[in-house]
């Protein structure tokens, strides 16, 4: 790399990704434990095969049919052309920053949270900040109103609920953050785990605040992380300036037929929701009666420390065949819901490592 003209910002930074070691209890990334129903498989094939016929010819660049698929599922009244889709919410986001961001422009999240955040930033040369959310991981309302005041950002980012630490943002709160960020810069309230949560959802606000743009994906609560489909709710404008952004034919053929199969298929898809709420439940209380740190969680994992040496703990856990994720918080470790079975194994190998205050035994 050394003789390579990489911008400089470039130089020594690691491609994105968490370790993917193959053991048998998975619980690092987030993901919807179950595969997609032998049904949905089915229909999906399908329709697949019957694609493959014209696969000669570039996809739709507008995505219309499936961006008609997304409105019906979403439904409130949003029109297709208020929806947007690309390869994972990871380039929706993207997108976003490419149409909204860039050069002397910045781009404000609420720490700690999503990690790519930093990376959109970067890679679209645009400023980043992050403020800090308060100890309960709870967005200072006030606070933010002076920074934004002070200098005012072009897109500032929420992840609701947020990744690590599970917290959602009420309507109330986006209201408000859009109010602060309007008319200067854009407000994305990221719902990558929306589906998990029992707060509401800032879909219900697209109509009314020009400026949001809330962006959902099929990788979590509909277990298509394979699939790498985001979406994108919003103004017919804000989807208009998206447009621009994108590479020509940026969702292929077969990604929009695949997902287009999927939504018929939604409450099927989405049925082990309720199977993962509980399941998070009974680790809260399960940590809680133990005196275990966590931090209260609405998404389909949950954040537990400070640890005294969550290094050691992760570590050990891996070699005991289950994987969790190490976070930028300091003693903080984030553990995906899984099978019943999966988070049984992880309780009692967990409960092994760590005593009742936490420490390592
Ligand atoms: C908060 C948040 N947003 C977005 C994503 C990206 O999801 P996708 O698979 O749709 O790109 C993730 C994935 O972990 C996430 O945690």
């Amino acid at each position: 790399m050394k003789s390579l003209p990489l911008r400089t910002e470039l130089v020594g930074e690691e491609p994105y990704g968490a370790p993917t070691d193959p053991v048998p209890v998975r619980l690092n990334v987030n993901e919807n434990p179950y595969p997609p129903p032998p049904e949905v498989v089915s229909a999906i094939g399908h329709r697949l095969a019957e694609s493959a016929a014209s696969l000669n010819r570039y996809p739709d660049r507008e995505v219309r049919r499936l961006r008609t698929a997304l409105a019906d599922y979403v439904r409130r009244d949003i029109d297709p052309s208020q929806i947007w889709a690309a390869n994972g919410s990871n380039e929706v986001m993207h997108q976003i920053l490419g149409a909204f961001a860039g050069p002397n422009r910045s781009l404000l999240t609420f720490a700690p949270s999503y990690s790519m955040y930093p990376v959109y930033a970067r890679d679209t040369m645009t400023k980043f900040r992050a403020e800090d959310r308060s100890p309960d991981f709870s967005i200072d309302l006030d606070r933010a109103a002076d920074t934004i005041a002070v200098d005012p950002p072009a897109v500032v980012v929420v992840a609701s609920p947020n990744n690590p630490t599970g917290t959602p943002l009420s309507p109330d709160e986006v209201r408000r953050l859009h109010n602060l960020v309007e008319p200067t810069g854009i407000l994305v309230i990221d719902e990558a785990y929306a589906e998990f949560s029992d707060s509401d959802s800032a879909l219900d606000l697209v109509g009314e605040l020009d400026h949001l743009i809330v962006v959902r994906t099929l990788s979590k609560a509909f277990g298509l992380a394979g699939l790498r489909l985001g979406y994108a709710v919003a103004s017919a404008d804000v989807v208009d300036a998206l447009r621009i952004v994108r590479l020509p034919y940026h969702l292929s053929t077969t990604t929009q037929e695949a997902a287009i199969a999927a939504l018929g298929f939604a409450d099927e898809l989405l049925a082990p929701v309720t199977e993962v709420m509980s399941e998070r439940e009974k680790l809260m209380a399960w940590l809680c009666e133990r005196n275990i740190p966590y931090a209260q969680s609405q998404a389909n994992f949950v954040l537990i420390g400070p640890l005294v040496d969550s290094t050691k703990i992760f570590a050990k856990l891996r070699d005991r065949g289950v994987l969790v994720r190490e976070t930028s918080i300091p003693g903080c470790l984030r553990v995906s819901i899984g099978t019943p079975v999966e988070n049984e194994t992880f309780r009692e190998k967990f409960g092994e490592l760590v005593d009742r205050t936490g420490a390592v035994e």
